[in-house]
């Protein structure tokens, strides 16, 4: 027993194998080919583009009305609070464990992200600290579906529906999961995705906004198209939109990806579902609970808690390069809840206007900070995609990291 045994201090690697992403074959090539030999690239009022076809498919598969393809899901986010109506200084319900765009979105509306701490077991917002944030200024609740599971949707609406907000679902990690049988996205007033290269559907770049309402929809479509509207001529704008169109090659790629989605959630699924009954075991080692309604998990990522005092007293960003080492695509995670990021300490806003009242240096989320700073970890959805024995090669792997840390 030693270090010299973990693979970090040159010993063997536990796993050998790599886990590709993206995954792409013949289909893929032949239908980027398709579009290039059609000549037509960019948006095209044509049903049968792949634009159109893929917007359509993935209404379909979420079992909505509406689908508008965007650049990327950031925008799928900007444009929902836009057509939800805001205005400058409206307030914004979001949790601080998200990529920065969940909030920073906010703030390019002109409006204040107010952060709602996250519940310990899930890392999702905690719907039981919503309430005490909504103001008279409250106008939308965010709620992220960390790593894929589902946020506590029907308390989330419920008290939405109670103070009259909308709810924008930041779906980016959830393709394919689901609450009760409903897919994430599909729930809230719009539901977002990004199709950005980690993302379990990736197009490069690339986002979709989906809604059951006509009037979100037709706000969404024509704000992602410059503010022109339906059958109205291609110099004539309507609303202050830009260009945030998807081009026909994403669109391409991204309908062969969702012919294969399906499947690969349900071996994300079950694969994540065995790696958390095998990591259980580990003391020291805590995958995040899934909600009982998650009906299914999309596992973007694996998220788990790390107890140091049971590994050495070595930090989760040792213990990440020490499981990558093995062979594990394992990171340490958001290094800080959002607010704590300089462009909200220093608010870097540019020209966006932001209240002088509103301020972030004295926001305290505690179990988020114990998250990023202490405890949340994750390994990556390529990893899923893989075999039951590379589940039990992961735990494997830290097994032999704890027994060789003397
Ligand atoms: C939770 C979450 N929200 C929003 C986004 C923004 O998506 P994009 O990078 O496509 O703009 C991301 C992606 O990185 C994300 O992970």
């Amino acid at each position: 027993m030693g270090k010299e045994k973990l693979a970090y201090y040159g010993g063997n690697k536990t796993i050998g194998r790599s886990f590709p992403w993206p995954v792409y074959g013949e289909k893929e090539i032949q239908a980027l080919k398709k579009v290039v030999e059609s000549g037509v690239w960019g948006i095209t009022s044509d049903p049968e583009s792949s634009v159109s076809r893929f917007e359509k498919a993935f209404a379909d598969y979420l079992g909505v009305k509406h689908a508008v393809a965007v650049v990327n899901g950031s925008v799928a986010l900007r444009l929902s609070l836009m057509a939800a109506g805001v205005k400058p200084g409206d307030e914004i319900i979001v949790p601080p464990m998200s990529f920065i765009a969940t909030a920073s979105v906010v703030i390019e509306v002109n409006c204040v992200p107010v952060f709602v701490d996250i519940d310990p077991d899930t890392y999702n917002i905690d719907p039981d600290k919503i309430e005490e944030a909504i103001t008279p200024r409250t106008k939308a609740i965010i709620p992220v579906h960390f790593a894929g599971n589902a946020c506590a949707m029907d308390k989330i609406m419920e008290i939405a529906a109670r103070h009259n907000l909308y709810v924008i679902e930041d779906a980016c990690h959830a393709h394919g999961a689901e609450y009760r049988n409903r897919k994430l996205g599909s729930i809230g007033h719009t539901g977002c995705f990004s199709f950005q290269s980690s993302k379990n559907m990736c197009s490069g770049e690339g986002g979709i906004a989906v809604t059951d309402d006509d009037t979100l929809h037709e706000k969404i479509s024509s704000l992602h198209n410059v503010g022109r509207k339906p059958g109205g001529a291609w110099y004539e704008h309507f609303n202050l939109g830009c260009n945030y169109r998807m081009t026909q090659f994403q669109a391409a790629l991204l309908l062969i990806q969702l012919e294969r989605l399906e499947e690969e959630v349900v071996k994300r699924d079950s694969n994540g579902l065995y790696l958390s009954e095998l990591l259980n075991e580990i003391d020291g080692i805590t995958p995040l609970l899934r909600a009982p309604e998650a009906t299914k998990h999309s596992y973007h990522l694996f998220p788990f808690k790390y107890d140091r005092s049971k590994f050495n007293n070595i930090s989760k960003k040792e213990f990440a390069e020490l499981l990558a080492a093995e062979g594990v695509p394992c990171f340490m995670g958001y290094p800080e809840p959002i607010y704590r990021q300089p462009v909200f300490q220093k608010k870097n806003f540019f020209s966006y206007v932001i209240p002088d009242s509103v301020s972030y240096t004295d926001v305290s989320c505690p179990v988020c900070e114990e998250a990023c700073h202490e405890k949340g970890m994750w390994i990556t959805q390529n990893v899923f995609l893989g075999e039951r024995k590379d589940m039990e090669m992961i735990a494997e792997a830290i097994r032999k990291i704890k027994a060789n840390l003397q």
